[in-house]
């Protein structure tokens, strides 16, 4: 995979297109070197099947209507090695082994990297001190930790048994919103922070991700509920290292 190039560009005043294929929605932005926003943020629906051939194909014209820009960066719903997608539960089979940083290249002739989702919202919201974990509440799951602003990459919470023969996405991931209303969901969120806050001991735990606007009421103190849109601000961190 490309590195960050060594032009003035990659240094100082690089825009970069962030992209965040979710399991519901694709949604692009164009950031400057600070993080503000060049571009509305554009979405379309995920393509049914969300094959890596039809998420390109829906992605496409939102990239050509972006405004320029000199790298990309992509969260994805799933495990990434290397810019190349290992799982991708939400979307579909044919993404394992998929290498979508190489192909954007491939599109885009841009250097492009590519990262679990919930890896790049959390580069969106940490302070980076201590313990800081991301659950993002989508159509999935997402779950990143941060060690003094370290990515420890992949941890895939999502699918390990939470209770009553149900993993975490099953117990609040969007089936389980729609299945038992925002009431239950809400109880059963805070029951997965009730689980998990012992285990980790985290300085934060921010909640991002589409359905966090559904939270209600009060929440541990250490729990920040974050924008969604800081799913396509974390894109311009995986430039820094
Ligand atoms: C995937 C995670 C992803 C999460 C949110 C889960 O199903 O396994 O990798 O971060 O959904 O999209």
């Amino acid at each position: 995979m490309a590195t960050p190039r060594t032009s003035r560009a990659a240094h100082g005043s690089a825009k970069t297109l962030c992209i965040d294929i979710g399991g519901t929605g694709l949604k692009t932005i164009v950031l400057d070197a600070k993080g503000e926003a060049l571009s509305e943020r554009a979405r379309v629906p995920t393509p049914r099947p969300a094959t890596p051939d039809a998420v390109l194909t829906t992605l496409r014209p939102l990239i050509q209507a972006s405004p320029a820009f000199d790298r990309v960066s992509v969260g994805v719903p799933g495990v990434v090695k290397r810019h190349v997608v290992m799982t991708a539960p939400n979307l579909d089979d044919g993404w394992a082994g998929f290498a979508l940083g190489a192909a954007l290249e491939g599109e885009t002739k841009k250097p492009t990297r590519v990262l679990n989702d919930a890896g790049v919202q959390g580069y969106g919201v940490i302070e980076g001190r201590g313990t800081e974990i991301i659950l993002t509440l989508g159509t999935g799951m997402g779950c990143a930790i941060f060690v003094d602003g370290v990515y420890v990459p992949n941890v895939e919470l999502a699918h390990h048994p939470f209770r009553h023969g149900r993993t975490y996405e099953e117990h609040i991931g969007k089936k389980a919103l729609e299945k038992v209303g925002k009431r239950r969901w809400n109880e059963r969120v805070r029951e997965v922070l009730e689980v998990l806050i012992p285990i980790f001991n985290p300085d934060v735990v921010y909640l991002g991700g589409g359905n966090a606007k559904k939270l209600k009421g009060d929440l541990p103190e250490l729990v920040k509920v974050t924008d969604n849109v800081a799913g396509l601000l974390g894109g311009i961190a995986l430039w820094r290292y």
